[in-house]
């Protein structure tokens, strides 16, 4: 009855056991999957093209991230809960990381955090594994840098693989507790997840990673347009309700609801 640590997903991996993370952005959502048994939720950035309407993950603010992180902490009693450092809170060095860490754990509860980059992001996660705060890298694709990447797979060819395998060491060595791969070759991340004794959370990263994840509104099918391909689609809530609240309103202007049973004398 007490919440899954970082200790349990390091565990879980010398067991050999894989584990599935969701993203989760308020205490609704949250309190759905954790009664489902997700033992991971991430509050991710991806709140920001999911739920506050913006373009790309890059306008998210620290306020922001803290408000909602607090909202899946409060949903949930089991899972470890994970908020990304948005961009703009960790770059200038360990020292501001430390300070946007702490927002998160002290006053949304955050059991970790995740941030984005290997080497570049060395001395910050140094500086938060010492204070006591776990952190979860994030490399391959790092929505964070849409603006010089793009959003394409990344560690293809010899160069560029060889740079993320040294990114995921120095990481580990740096004292994360798990590594997000995310749009990396499935080969690149299974050589990765051998190497390491982190668990790695793929995403578009093949079926050889430690961890899975997947943005809520995508594998719900909340989203609207075309899903990347590594996403699959466990459910169609999207379609749903859309036709509850069109049967709802047609009820209204016909005058079909409320019906007796809904009123009181
Ligand atoms: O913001 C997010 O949802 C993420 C996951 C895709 C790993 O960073
Ligand atoms: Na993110």
């Amino acid at each position: 009855n007490r919440r899954v640590t970082v200790r349990d997903l390091i565990a879980a991996k010398e067991r050999g056991e894989k584990w599935p993370m969701l993203t989760a952005y308020d205490a609704m959502t949250a309190s759905v999957f954790d009664e489902a048994g997700v033992p991971v939720l991430l509050v991710g950035d991806s709140m920001g093209n999911c739920h506050l309407g913006y373009d790309t993950t890059v306008p998210v603010t620290l306020d922001e991230m803290t408000m909602l992180s607090a909202a899946v902490v409060r949903g949930t009693s089991r899972a470890l809960v994970v908020g990304d450092l948005p961009f703009g809170s960790y770059q200038e060095g360990p020292v501001q990381a430390l300070r946007s860490a702490t927002r998160l754990v002290k006053e949304a509860g955050v059991g970790a955090v995740k941030l984005e980059g290997g080497e570049r992001s060395l001395a910050q996660t140094e500086l938060l594994v010492q204070s006591g705060i776990p952190v979860m890298s994030h490399l391959g694709l790092t929505p964070q840098s849409v603006n010089t990447m793009g959003y394409r797979v990344q560690g293809r060819g010899d160069e560029d693989a060889h740079r993320l395998l040294r990114d995921a060491k120095a990481a580990q060595d740096a004292g994360a507790f798990a590594l997000v791969l995310e749009l990396v070759p499935a080969e690149l991340a299974a050589e990765v997840s051998r190497s390491l004794h982190i668990p790695t959370v793929g995403i578009g990263a093949g079926p050889e990673c430690d961890a899975q994840v997947l943005v809520y509104t995508d594998m719900m099918g909340l989203t609207s347009g075309k899903m990347p391909r590594f996403v699959k689609q466990y459910a169609d809530l999207r379609a749903q309700m859309v036709r509850a609240a069109q049967e709802f309103s047609e009820e209204v202007v016909g005058g079909t609801f409320p019906r007796e049973e809904h009123s009181f004398h």
